[in-house]
């Protein structure tokens, strides 16, 4: 286990992040809660920054929000001089609602339909990453009818396996997103491009996976895109000069995850980049990446409540907590390992090994599997770390529970920046069908 950012443990034995006691904000806000160190969240964007700044005359980081995204988060991202990643109509209705500049905001995805596509082109954003024939058809009908010009990257799909799991993995041969590199899709997609009046293509992008460690994945990608751009020059005579390689830098979660810093990993792919570029004589483009995960994951702690405990003497005790597959669904998804500490008691030693498990209505409802932890009782706070991506932004109401507050945490002060969903939020967007209720009062006639 290891505590980030601000995170420490205070004189009374309680977990502390942003130099707010977590009981307190437990007791303030109730649980299950997410805690997001709001320092540690800008560091990160800063080291990303920065370490593309160094290593590269041209580059951009483009926070990629689908990692949590709020009002507050995409502020913060713009206040820390990031571009803006988005894959939703959803995504990027939150980033203009909180005022993120449309010009630094590129928006991925592999069916985006033609609402989201025609919201993308009225907002003028970015830049548009085109996924598929499909899209570059529909793109370009949607500028005329708008009468506009729209910037491109189009997504490659390089053929590298990144080591992560599969359900995460995204730049090999079988995979949903992007033009195909091996089998000649991807040169057709840059032609193709080229007969579009209303589509300007500026680069090209790509995605290997998620929660990588290996930094080979990214230097073999980087390769392969620098040796198709000088195949696409060759063959067309035209240089483009943007390429986003996208974002998959692995954080930790437990102690099976060695992660790399963000500014470690810039200058390695720079390194290789920079080299490759001029042993091919390609001119250096700009780069950009899209980081989600390594920005906010490492700033989130999930604060549950403990409640009801089962012993199955000889086999395994299990303590249940107020949340679960619904506030996380990581675990049950992915086989996800977490590391925890009681926040109420972290200065006490470990005393037994239990499970934590959710509530919801499933044996594979568990968050932690064989924890040593210090002795729990009913009302302990359990304080889950690395919660902050794809969590809040992956929450479900599954089993009817209400999602949870986020709130942001700094200099001894905590703000809300998700309100917890109340019962009534639960039923908001239900209905009775009508005619139930015109049969019930002629029933009631009757
Ligand atoms: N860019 C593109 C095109 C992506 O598809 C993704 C993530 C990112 C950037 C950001 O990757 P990051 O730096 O956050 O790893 N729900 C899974 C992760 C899915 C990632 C999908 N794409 C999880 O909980 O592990």
């Amino acid at each position: 286990m290891k505590l980030m950012g601000t995170a420490r443990i205070n004189g009374q034995g309680y977990l502390e992040i942003g130099g707010v006691p977590v009981p307190d904000l437990a007791a303030r806000y109730g649980t299950p809660l997410y805690v997001m160190d709001e320092e540690l969240i800008r560091a990160n964007c800063r080291s990303w920054r920065k370490a593309a700044q160094a290593n590269f005359p041209r580059a951009e980081v483009a926070y990629a929000c689908k990692a949590f995204c709020t009002l507050a988060m995409c502020r913060l991202a713009e206040e820390e001089e990031l571009a803006l990643d988005v894959v939703s109509g959803g995504e990027l209705y939150t980033a203009l609602t909180a005022g993120f500049p449309a010009g630094r905001i590129y928006f991925n995805g592999n069916n985006k339909s033609p609402a989201e596509l025609e919201q993308a082109v009225r907002a003028r954003v970015g830049r548009i990453i085109v996924d598929n024939f499909y899209e570059l058809d529909l793109l370009e009908e949607v500028a005329a009818r708008l009468h506009q010009r729209v910037s491109v990257l189009l997504r490659v799909s390089p053929g590298i396996e990144a080591h992560t799991h599969a359900y995460v993995q995204t730049g090999q041969l079988d995979s949903k997103f992007g033009f195909t590199l091996e089998n000649g899709q991807a040169l057709t997609a840059v032609e193709e491009a080229l007969t579009k009046s209303r589509l300007d293509l500026r680069g090209l992008h790509c995605h290997i996976g998620s929660q990588i460690f290996a930094l080979d994945g990214y230097v073999k990608a980087a390769q392969v895109m620098i040796d198709f751009l000088g195949e696409v020059r060759r063959l067309t005579g035209l240089t483009f000069e943007e390429l986003d390689l996208g974002g998959g830098l692995g954080v930790y979660y437990s102690d099976d995850d060695a992660p790399v810093s963000p500014a470690a990993c810039i200058d390695t792919i720079a390194a290789a980049l920079k080299a490759y570029c001029q042993e091919k004589r390609f001119p250096l483009p700009k780069v950009i990446f899209e980081p989600g995960r390594s920005i906010v994951g490492p700033a989130g702690t999930a604060v549950y409540r403990v409640g009801a405990r089962k012993e199955i003497p000889g086999v395994r005790t299990y303590v249940a907590v107020d949340g679960g597959m619904a506030d996380n669904p990581r675990p049950a998804l992915y086989g996800s390992r977490y590391s925890a500490l009681v926040a109420n008691k972290a200065n006490h030693l470990p005393a037994e090994v239990v499970t934590i498990a959710g509530k919801c209505c499933e044996s594979g409802d568990v968050l932690i599997q064989d924890i040593n932890l210090p002795r729990l009782e009913p009302g302990d706070l359990i304080a889950v770390f690395t919660a902050g991506a794809y969590q809040y932004s992956m929450a479900s109401n599954y089993n009817r529970l209400a999602r949870p507050a986020v709130v942001f945490v700094r200099d001894g002060r905590a703000s809300v920046v998700v309100q917890r969903e109340s019962l009534a939020d639960l039923v908001r967007n239900d209905r009775i069908p009508a005619a139930w209720r015109e049969q019930e009062s002629l029933r009631a006639v009757r």
